[in-house]
């Protein structure tokens, strides 16, 4: 068997996943019961629909995340099982209406429920696993958690609207990007840590420390993310690359590029952000455009200092196993995208 040292690099990341799961494989299977238990319901289509993305996996991210901060908080109960599932239901809903809005055509390598089932069915399952969610946060009788999560579900919103709004605005500023990116995304990273040191009623700074966590682990995935827009495979992702491209939609590696761009590159940005189709000629012009201003190493090398400040917010925590796990799960992040 290879050491650690003689694996290659996204090997050594997907191990840091792996040893998450395998960590808190018990834990998770009892989320998923649960998740399964919940999504049910006497009309057939709704089941149908919400397991055809459930069953597909996804990489239950936030609800390990949530599982392993309750861990390190010492949390000893089992609240944080319902809040895992609540975490994952509301993560589920986004995509539903996610994959409506960005028209894309593939999720967790299958076609998106919206294709199958079509728009309006997606948008009201949606809605249901998100009712769902606040059912089961209810359960745990804590109204900070739901304070919480409650809070998040509305920023996140906000954020997808936002992002919306931005579709095609070449002036949009890294800044406002990385605004948008934190409320869609990363507030749902920082909430799925947080509410478990709620549960294990941490002190202030602790409970302060989880939410930093996630949050710049959440600012990390999404820059990632938008990263492997244009530089990842399908097949590995679960979903097509250049839909970002294709909807019109900002990121970071097409901000870099822009900022770079000389008056003809400009010409280019502004001509072809203005259509209201882009061709796969187009997207493989602009991926030229971002090879050679080096936009995704810039995007990663950014990702690398969020990986940077969620491990650094582990800190006043005691050093041990679930620490350690959090801390490598950092690198999975960043590396899943080599
Ligand atoms: C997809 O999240 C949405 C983003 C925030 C980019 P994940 O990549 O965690 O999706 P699954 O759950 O593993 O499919
Ligand atoms: C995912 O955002 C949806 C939310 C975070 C609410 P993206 O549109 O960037 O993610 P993918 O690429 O569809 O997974
Ligand atoms: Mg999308
Ligand atoms: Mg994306």
């Amino acid at each position: 068997m290879l050491n650690t040292a003689m694996k290659p690099k996204g090997q050594m990341a997907d191990n840091a996943m792996t040893r998450l799961e395998e960590a808190f494989a018990d834990d998770m299977a009892q989320v998923n019961a649960l998740i399964i238990e919940r999504m049910q319901s006497p009309v057939g289509m709704i089941p149908d629909l919400a397991s055809h993305l459930v069953s597909a996996g996804g990489k239950r991210l936030r609800p390990l995340i949530t599982l392993a901060s309750a861990d390190l908080a010492g949390y000893r109960g089992d609240a944080h099982y319902k809040l895992a599932a609540t975490v994952e239901f509301i993560h589920s809903a986004t995509l539903l209406h996610d994959d409506i809005v960005d028209g894309s055509p593939l999720r967790r390598g299958k076609p998106a429920a919206n294709t199958v089932w079509g728009n309006s069915a997606s948008v009201l399952v949606g809605d249901f696993l998100f009712a769902r969610a606040f059912s089961l946060m209810v359960e745990t009788g804590r109204l900070r958690v739901l304070d919480i999560l409650a809070g998040a579900s509305s920023i996140i919103a906000e954020g997808e609207v936002r992002q919306l709004a931005a579709i095609a605005n070449l002036d949009l500023s890294e800044r406002e990007y990385m605004q948008i990116i934190e409320a869609k995304t990363a507030e749902l990273f920082a909430s799925a840590a947080r509410v478990s040191a709620v549960i294990a009623d941490l002190p202030d700074d602790k409970e302060e420390a989880l939410d930093r966590y996630g949050r710049e682990l959440g600012l990390a995935f999404q820059l990632v993310d938008d990263a492997l827009d244009y530089v990842g495979h399908a097949a590995k992702l679960g979903k097509a690359v250049g839909d970002d491209f294709r909807e019109g939609k900002m990121t970071m590696p097409v901000a870099k590029a822009i900022r770079c761009a000389d008056p003809q590159e400009q010409a280019f940005w502004i001509k072809t952000f203005g259509k209201t189709r882009r061709t796969d000629d187009d997207l493989a012009k602009a991926m030229a455009l971002i090879k050679r201003h080096k936009a995704v190493e810039a995007t990663l090398e950014q990702a690398a200092i969020h990986v940077r400040n969620a491990k650094q917010a582990l800190q006043c925590f005691a050093p041990g196993k679930t620490r350690a796990l959090l801390e490598n799960v950092c690198d999975f992040v960043i590396e899943r995208s080599v």
